[in-house]
């Protein structure tokens, strides 16, 4: 489903943002002018990536350390091991819409 995550000046580079959409959260990210989102629950034992520290494209879960590459929810650190959902993302008219299940 086609969902609006909020007006693309709102997302402030570098630094995670937490988006409530519906029943979920999601966790968005600006680097280098994009934007990305990812599902806000980390794969470990559920930590919220939204109340991570970004650095780069790789945002770390504030509970135990692990590393996510927001670009693909791919594992880049431990102790998380399975890939976080990322979902595709659109700007479009300022807006930023992320296509979520
Ligand atoms: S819950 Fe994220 S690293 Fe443990």
């Amino acid at each position: 489903m086609r969902t609006d995550l909020g007006a693309e000046a709102g997302f402030p580079e570098g630094k995670p943002t937490c988006v409530t959409a519906g029943a979920r959260t999601i966790a968005v990210f600006r680097v280098s002018g994009k934007t990305y989102a990812l599902d806000n629950t980390c794969t470990h034992l559920g930590g919220p990536l939204c109340k991570g520290r970004l650095d780069g494209f790789v945002v770390q879960c504030p509970w135990h350390g692990s590393r996510f590459d927001v670009r693909s929810g791919q594992v880049v650190g431990p102790p998380a091991r399975t890939p976080v959902k990322a979902y595709p993302v659109t700007v479009e008219a300022g807006r930023v819409w992320a296509d979520l299940p």
